[in-house]
């Protein structure tokens, strides 16, 4: 029976994921370890509300193993050193250079991990993929182990995580699956059972399925295809209820009753974000490219083109209403995050709303409840659409919607946070330039409600 597990990486998926794994088996030693300090800090930190990643009860979570068999470090070679299981949750980005810029995998810190495992291990070791991985990535990582290390035993497991941010724990906490691919061997069947035992401690055997490497690999980039490619298809439809009358909720309604459609991941919007749709499609359509399947790589990367298109739609359809100018005008926007109950922003919508506003000469206001200020720059600078002082310039954030929309032209809803919709609106209404715009990127607000006040509305695909 495994006693001690590290995990290498403590992001958004490697944090949350030990945590849970070491709440619910107090016989294992957890320890996460990254190569960012301040990170590890701010997983060691006293107060709970400080953790680098937000996430509802995580904080509960992190309280009750902290300490008790859950560690955070940047000692990797130790923690490496003394872990029977491994689990790599490091990023893998989208490659920013060289053959495959734009879209295959950047797998770097996959390497580096694999040759600091070498090297430190002394003992037999299951190394374990929990970052999305291409396809074949394990027998990457395998040569690596086999050829520089100091002859110990390594068995490969693919163990990708589904979990959704903003859902993280309680999608680990009841999972619909756990997927474990592992080698047909003797060998490799007694890695999958060490693993399997690991999360027996809390998910049902029955939900936990097993399979070759390349099976396990290959089934989480499709199961992100497939959850974007909805996304996209509600997003298509959008446009065209605009143009023709029909309202998107009501068509999404209709077509998710029919039980083989199923009612989730058809909300409209202003395009997906997040660290795994686009990054994981624009792999598969490398892959496919890589292997000559031309239609294959075209038809998912129409998901990608219909994202792009919404988030610069929705920005166009502002300029448009505003008179055709945005020039000086005071923009509010409610939400940064990617989605509610997260503090991550990676590919949120709002971040390319805002760079073709700010083209267009625009003053946006941000408020986020858990973004702030360093990240908001961050994401606008790594565009390197314009200067740091450039967007400083552009963009003021505040602690406060009803500051932010102040004195605003119009409001624009990226993110959908429950608390948008228990404003004070009327209080909102009063404080702005009149006509008063709001454009909800997200259907949440009540629009009839809001015409009422005197509020020119308009939401997506109605
Ligand atoms: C996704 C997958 O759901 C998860 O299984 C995988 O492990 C990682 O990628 P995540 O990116 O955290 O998770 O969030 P998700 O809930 O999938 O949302 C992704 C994006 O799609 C968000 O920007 C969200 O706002 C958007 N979305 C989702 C919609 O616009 N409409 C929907 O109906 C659903
Ligand atoms: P994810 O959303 O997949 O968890 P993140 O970017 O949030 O991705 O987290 C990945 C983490 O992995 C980062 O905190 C980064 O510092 C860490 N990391 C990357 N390479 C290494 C490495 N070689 N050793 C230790 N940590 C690493």
């Amino acid at each position: 029976m495994i006693k001690n597990i590290c995990c290498i990486g403590a992001g958004y998926v490697g944090g949350p994921t030990m945590a849970v794994i070491a709440q619910k088996c107090p016989h294992i030693k957890v320890t996460v370890v990254d190569l960012n300090q301040d990170r590890i800090n701010a997983w060691n930190h006293s107060d709970l509300s400080l953790l680098p990643v937000y996430e509802p009860g995580l904080d509960a979570v992190v309280a009750e193993a902290r300490g008790r068999n859950l560690f955070f470090s940047t000692d990797v070679d130790k923690a490496i050193d003394e872990a029977e299981m491994i689990f790599i949750s490091v990023n893998t980005p989208t490659k920013t250079y060289g053959v495959g810029k734009g879209m295959a995998a950047d797998l770097k810190y996959i390497e580096l991990c694999a040759r600091q495992i070498a090297r430190i291990a002394k003992t037999d070791k299951i190394v374990v993929e929990k970052s999305t991985l291409p396809v074949r990535t394990a027998s990457a990582i395998k040569d690596i182990l086999d050829n520089t290390g100091n002859g110990v035993n390594f068995q490969i497991l693919s163990n990708p995580e589904f979990l959704a941010e903003g859902t993280a724990i309680e999608d680990l906490f009841a999972p619909d699956r756990v997927l474990i691919g592992g080698d047909t061997t003797p060998e490799g069947q007694k890695a999958i059972q060490q693993l399997v035992d690991v999360y027996a401690n809390w998910v049902n055997p029955a939900n936990i399925l097993t399979t070759n490497v390349w099976s396990s690999e290959l089934s989480k980039l499709t199961a992100n295809a497939f959850l974007a490619q909805r996304v996209s298809s509600i997003n298509a439809m959008s446009e065209l209820c605009e143009k023709t009358g029909a309202n998107v909720n009501e068509v999404s309604k209709a077509i998710g009753l029919d039980s083989r459609i199923g009612p989730k991941f058809l909300k409209a919007s202003v395009g997906f974000g997040g660290s795994c749709f686009q990054k994981d499609i624009l792999n598969l359509v490398y892959i496919a490219k890589s292997y000559g399947l031309n239609e294959v790589a075209d038809y998912w990367e129409q998901v990608i083109v219909m994202n792009d298109h919404q988030k610069r739609r929705f920005a166009k359809k502002i300029v448009s209403t505003l008179y055709n100018t945005v020039s000086g005008k005071k923009i509010a926007f409610l939400g940064w995050a990617f989605k509610k109950d997260t503090n991550d922003t990676r590919e949120s919508a709002a971040i390319y709303v805002a760079d073709d506003l700010l083209n267009e000469q625009a003053n946006i206001a941000v408020f986020d409840p858990k973004v702030g200020e360093s990240q908001i720059q961050f994401d606008l600078n790594y565009l390197n659409t314009r200067t740091e002082e450039e967007n400083k310039k552009g963009v003021q954030v505040f602690d406060n919607a009803y500051n932010a929309c102040n004195n605003a032209h119009a409001i624009a809803v990226l993110t959908e946070w429950d608390e948008f919709k228990t404003y004070d609106w009327q209080k909102i209404y009063d404080s702005m330039l009149k006509p008063a715009f709001i454009f909800d990127g997200r259907n949440i607000l009540n629009g009839e409600e809001l015409e009422k006040i005197g509020f020119v509305y308009q939401g997506i695909g109605k």
